[in-house]
């Protein structure tokens, strides 16, 4: 069966879907993307996902191509026709075809609206009982980390250093300070108190990071959400990564040098882990 795709209202197979080489999305990266976990068919924080969609288009100055009840239309009507329980849903908005190749928006504006389901493919077991491993790098990305756009040239790079490498993930630093991962949040965990660095422009607005602080809050795990250094993510005690496709995953070494004293995952990363997946079963529970 050949997988169906949404293309600007229409549900198409997969290798039928096409978009013009003049789409700015492919000449310019301009546009906007999300991905959504769904497990047992079941979206998870659609609604945030779907609010941080329209933070994103508005970031960009396009307007939505449609309203927020139409979107969980499309999403649920792909999240029960697709051939996986558990999945990934892909949704991309770009600014488009143009006439003719010019930086600035066209008058006449068609945005190119795009959905596809994935296998959603859980990070193995071995990585959350043994831990990854992860470079680090300066972040050299723009100063609007907040978008989601799908220009994620600096991501890719970036992440390739860690796979050069032979790791998982880039944890990245700006002027001294942690932002996040090349496609991830981070947490530091010192002394019992897990950190995590304040959402701004320079960091994705995470959506598994919010439901890690609501699980802190939840469980009463002391937590403070600041400015951390380069130097204490270093000193850290435990380092999480995590997003909506690798929920959370402990790293164990950074730039080949131990995290923490044992250089395996820590007995708070255990702990939200657990929390995490009791989280996940409550929500799909109590879904329609
Ligand atoms: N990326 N920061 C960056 C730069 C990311 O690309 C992602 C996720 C995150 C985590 O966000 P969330 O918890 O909302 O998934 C943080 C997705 C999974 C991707 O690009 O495929």
């Amino acid at each position: 069966m050949t997988a169906r795709v949404f293309l600007n209202g229409r549900w198409l197979p997969a290798d039928e879907a096409r978009v013009s080489v003049m789409d700015r999305g492919f000449l310019f990266g301009d546009g906007v993307y999300e991905v959504i976990p769904v497990y047992s068919r079941q979206p998870f924080r659609l609604e945030q996902h779907l609010a941080r969609l329209q933070q994103s288009l508005d970031g960009i100055q396009l307007a939505n191509p449609y309203r927020v009840e139409q979107w969980i239309g499309f999403v649920t009507q792909l999240a029960g026709q697709a051939e996986w329980q558990d999945q990934s849903i892909y949704i991309q908005v770009t600014r488009g075809p143009m006439a003719v190749r010019n930086h600035a928006f066209p008058a006449q504006i068609t945005p190119t609206a795009v959905l596809l389901a994935e296998p959603m493919s859980p990070p193995p077991a071995s990585q959350r009982e043994q831990g990854i491993d992860a470079v680090s790098a300066a972040d050299i990305r723009w100063l609007r980390c907040d978008l989601k756009t799908t220009s994620l040239l600096a991501n890719c790079l970036l992440r390739q250093l860690a796979v050069s490498a032979g790791c998982v993930e880039t944890v990245l630093f700006r002027d001294g300070f942690l932002t996040e991962g090349s496609a991830s949040s981070i947490f530091v965990v010192k002394h019992g108190v897990l950190l995590a660095p304040i959402k701004n422009h320079l960091m994705l607005p995470g959506i598994t990071y919010d439901v890690v602080l609501e699980l802190a809050v939840q469980h009463g795990l002391p937590h403070e959400v600041r400015d951390i250094t380069e130097a204490e993510t270093r000193a850290a005690d435990e380092l999480w990564m995590c997003s909506s496709t690798k929920e959370v995953l402990p790293i164990v070494t950074l730039d080949g040098r131990r995290v923490g004293a044992g250089g395996t995952p820590g007995p708070l990363f255990a702990q939200m882990y657990g929390w995490y997946q009791e989280f996940k079963a409550t929500v799909m529970r109590a879904a329609p």
